[in-house]
This record gives structure tokens, sequence and C-alpha cells, in this order.
């Protein structure tokens, strides 16, 4: 099966085919990124290409990493509204604010997109097993999409991991295993777990497929906005796989000729007070970030004291001219509660993009004319305690 396209190295640069299961740089132990012949695929793919295809993220095959005629492992991911809220708009002084709103992906959250790329590759690059560490919905995904592929799986997540994806991940059929300690500490476990069984390590930006179907929200966006952008992205960071996909999303529509040069939008980071690691770099400057000592917050995809990709997320804020912002856990879970009452069924870290909206409008960041996309990751009736 050819797959056309080479995996980069987004620290070294160093380049290899995308045979097999992948995982990080051989060379300096960086995430891969898959790197595709825009040029010549901008020749033959048109946004008139679109019209008819099903409303799923793989609607943008010929940037996706599928082979000619492949199909993908699908749930039918993709395909968010994206909401206005003309009155929260008002309250929070902005020219336009729209809700993605990413509940509604198979699993009921984001992290649908980037698992139903990377099961896809993986089984056909002759993955036996999964593995992951995972805050939650991640590991829900995977569950569904190994059992979508008939492979078994086994997810290591945090003890105080939400009941209901507990629950979502037994049922799908995966092995759970819960431990005392973060997400890093899991992800020490799922590595070991994967080197004795040879099962496959899904971990955030351990290997490079999640990117890929993480990056389609920002297609997404653009052909929702008629291929415009907005002004600003607020998302809530912990990996940062989504606000590393979507900035390579944009680059790759600017490189299409899809999208004006200079029309990418600034993007944002919000996360909690309790764990803001890449917050607290991007203030003093850093190209990385040092890991977050004793992190504690109720929305459990932001604790993340320690991200793989932490110089690509830094990266993505400063070329595009944005800022990071914390939020208390009080100021996240009251803005969530803002969101439902305007019909938008928020979780905790979707709440914290419109308080990092109230944060960043009031030091400057944002302004009053400004069209703004936040982003809400999952589904509220995850997190019912
Ligand atoms: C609901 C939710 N929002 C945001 C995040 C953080 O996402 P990312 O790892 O892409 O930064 C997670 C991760 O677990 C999550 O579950």
């Amino acid at each position: 099966m050819q797959l056309d396209f080479i995996l980069s190295c987004s620290r070294c640069e160093r380049e290899t085919e995308p045979a097999g299961t992948p995982g990080v740089c051989e060379e300096c132990g960086a995430p891969l990124l898959a790197r595709y012949p825009l040029e010549r695929i901008a020749k033959q793919f048109d946004p008139k290409d679109l019209e008819g295809r099903p409303w799923t993220m793989w609607r943008y095959r010929e940037v996706m990493p599928l082979a000619a005629g492949e199909e993908p492992i699908t749930l039918g991911e993709g395909g968010t509204p994206l909401l206005d809220v003309p009155k929260l708009a008002k309250l929070a002084g902005v020219g336009k604010l729209s809700v993605k709103d990413e509940g509604l992906n198979p699993t009921a959250s984001f992290k649908a997109r980037g698992m139903s790329a990377a099961v896809t590759r993986a089984v056909a690059g002759g993955a036996s097993g999964f593995v992951a560490p995972s805050a939650g919905n991640a590991a829900g995904a995977l569950s569904a999409y190994a059992a979508r592929a008939g492979v078994p799986v086994r997810v290591y997540m945090p003890k105080d991991t939400p009941p209901a994806i507990v629950a979502e991940c037994r049922a799908l059929g995966a092995e759970v295993e819960l431990l005392d300690g973060v997400i890093t500490d899991c992800g020490a476990k799922a590595r070991e777990f994967a080197r004795q069984t040879g099962y496959f390590d899904v971990s955030t930006l351990r290997e490079p497929y999640r990117v890929e179907g993480k990056k389609t929200m920002g297609y997404e966006i653009c052909e929702q906005m008629g291929w415009s952008l907005p002004d600003a992205i607020i998302y809530p960071t912990g990996g940062g796989t989504g606000i590393i996909g979507m900035w390579k999303a944009f680059a790759e529509l600017e490189a299409l000729g899809w999208i004006e040069p200079g029309r990418r939008p600034r993007m944002y980071v919000v996360q909690s007070a309790g764990c803001a690691p890449i917050v607290r770099a991007w203030a003093a400057g850093a190209d990385s970030a040092e890991p977050w000592a004793g992190p504690e917050t109720v929305a459990s995809g932001l604790r993340v004291p320690s991200a793989l990709g932490d110089f690509l997320i830094l990266r993505a804020v400063r070329e595009s001219g944005g800022a990071a912002a914390a939020v208390s856990d009080a100021e996240l879970l009251r803005a969530a509660r803002e969101f439902l009452r305007h019909g938008i069924a928020a979780c905790p870290e979707g709440g914290a993009t419109l308080a990092g909206l109230y944060r960043l409008r009031a030091e400057g960041h944002i302004g009053p004319e400004d069209s703004v996309v936040c982003f809400n990751t999952g589904a509220w009736i995850k997190y019912l305690e």
C-alpha cells in the first residue's frame, strides 16, 4: 500500500518512511509529523472536490495518512457543529464568538479524531494490540476504535478519572488499569507494558497520526467559515495535540492556496492554574516547559504536568501572535455552567476556554472586534460528579 507522504522529525528534521508502526524520531526522540507533497496535491485537490462527501474528518483524505483507495477505521468522527453564541460574544466584549462543539464526536470527545487516524495506520502497519495512558477521553476513544478494529487494548488512567469514562472503556472491552498518580505516571507504565508485550503505544505525540486526526478541526473550522478563519482560537491545552494539529492544518491550507497568506488565527492556550506548565513557559519566554510539580485540577484533561510536544505548542502560540492564560478551577466550572445555559453541554475543559476568553479580553490580548472560536473538547454528560 503506497502512502504519499514522509515523516519528518519536528526537531531535527530527519526524514523517515511511514512504513510499519512508527513512533518518535530514532535520532532525537522528538515527535514525527507527516509532510505531504502539497504543491502536487494543490494541483489535483480543490474545495469543490469536497461537495457531496460525507461530513466526517476523512472528507479531507487527500491530506490525510491514507493510501489511495484505503478505507479508514471510522465511527463517523468529525463534522461537529460550529455554533454562534451572540449573547456570550456580547458579554465577553468580542465581535463574534463561536464554539466548536467536539462533544458530538463518537465517544463524546475530540479524541475520536486522533484515535481514528492512529488506529487506522497502526492496524495497517501490523499492530496486534494497543496501549495508552490517558486522562480519560483518549482512553475511551482508543477503546472504541480498537474494538472497531477487533484489536485488544489496555489503558492506564489516574484512579480519579471520571467514573463514566472508566465504565465506558470497560464496556468497550478494554483492559483498564487505574493508578495512584497522574498521566505521566500512566505513560511510564504504558511504555513498560508496550516493551513487554509488543502492544503499540499510542501515547500523545509518541506516534505521528493522532495529530493528523486532530488537525482536521482546523480544516473544518475553515470550511465551516467559507474558507476563512477567525482572528483567535482558544484551546484547552494538555498534551497539545489539537493546537499543534490545527497550526499544522493552517500551514497546509496556506500551502494548498485555500486561504490567503497571513490570515492564520492567533492561537491561545488555556490551562488550569493548578497545572499550567505551558502558561508559565510562555510567560518566561522559554522554548520548552519545565514539568509542573503537584498538578491539581478538576479538569482532568488539563492535568498534564509535562508534554512531549511542549516546544511545538509554544512555537504555535508564538508564531501565531497568540498568548497563554491560566484560569482557576472555580472560573472554568462557572464558565462551563454559562455555556450550558446557552445550550452547549460543555465539559470542564471546554469551560476553561470561555474563562480564558474573559481573561484574555481583560488583558487586552483579544480585542473588541475579534472573531473568536472556543473549543468545547468533550461532552458534559461524562462529568456528572
Ligand atoms: C476534554 C479534554 N479537553 C482537553 C484535553 C487536552 O487535550 P490535548 O492533549 O490535545 O492538549 C483533554 C485531554 O485529555 C481532554 O480530555
